[in-house]
């Protein structure tokens, strides 16, 4: 139904052609599904000569009711840098407002856009990456350890700064991050009186040995995701034996110095490469 092929054959053309040979081929704004902001981008290998397998997905960041794709082209630049071989899909999702949340829907959109992705390469089975950013992570992990689990789609999670578990005393209780997590939770923004539903929200509920080898990145003066999260995160990953890498820099919530951004993409691209 929304295959790409057909637009691939009549664009490429044009957009690959001629001098410009190191110039990445993106096919934009492909509706994964029926709703306006169910887009994505692909970002093509510039190799055809090869098969192509592995695809990173992308999620941006923007606390579930801001952002778009085109937010995080400068991640996938870097992404594409040092992973010339994967497909790189970059999607918008339906944002969250107070009266239609984010969650579960914004899971569902994940699930539709590899739906859309494996129907576009029918011949191959596919290996999935999930790179989030701050809200994108969330989606990514509680994707990756929730909906995909006994379904094994995801191969890999990657968390730039990512929260994991709003059960956290950090975040449950705390007032200031009753309006950020609004557009995912909607009216059950408030921890006390809807425990259940800011547990069954948080990707580590669902972690288990058969979740996906996870990266993650934090800063160590990160606000919206207080430091006790990545504590969290990796003693559970360690306990359940999930191979797993955390590195916390020094700043806030992301984007700590070029030293430090290359060092967190050179991590992603090895880590990608041993376990997708
Ligand atoms: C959180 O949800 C999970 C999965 O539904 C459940 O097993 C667990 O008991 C819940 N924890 C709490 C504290 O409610």
């Amino acid at each position: 139904m929304y295959s790409w092929k057909a637009v691939i054959v009549l664009v490429l053309p044009f957009i690959s052609g001629g001098h410009c040979q190191a110039r990445e081929r993106v096919l934009p704004n492909l509706p994964y599904g029926p709703d306006a902001e169910q887009l994505l981008d692909l970002h093509l290998p510039s190799d055809d000569t090869i098969r192509w397998t592995k695809v990173i997905v992308v999620l941006h960041g923007g606390a579930w009711g801001m952002g778009k794709k085109e937010d995080v082209n400068p991640d996938v630049a870097s992404l594409r840098a040092r992973l010339p071989d994967y497909v790189i899909a970059n999607m918008d999702y339906r944002l969250g407002t107070r009266e239609s949340p984010g969650f579960p829907k914004q899971l569902d959109d994940i699930q539709l856009a590899l739906t859309f992705l494996k129907a576009s390469f029918p011949s191959t089975t596919l290996s999935f990456t999930f790179f989030g950013v701050s809200a994108g992570a969330h989606l990514a992990m509680l994707y990756s350890y929730a909906w995909d689990r006994g379904i094994g789609d995801a191969k890999v999670v990657v968390s730039y700064v990512g929260p994991v578990d709003f059960t956290d005393p950090a975040y449950c209780g705390v007032i200031l991050y009753r309006p950020i997590i609004e557009p995912l939770l909607g009216s059950e923004n408030n921890c006390q009186e809807y425990p259940d539903t800011w547990n069954v929200t948080s990707p580590l509920t669902y972690a288990s040995t058969e979740s996906p080898p996870t990266i993650g990145f934090y800063g160590n003066l990160d606000i919206l995701v207080p430091n006790s999260q990545m504590v969290r995160f990796e003693e559970k990953m360690f306990e359940l034996g999930v191979p797993h890498e955390f590195t916390r820099y020094p700043g806030g919530h992301g984007d700590w110095g070029e030293i430090n951004m290359n060092d967190m993409w050179t991590k992603i691209a090895a880590f990608a490469e041993l376990y997708s």
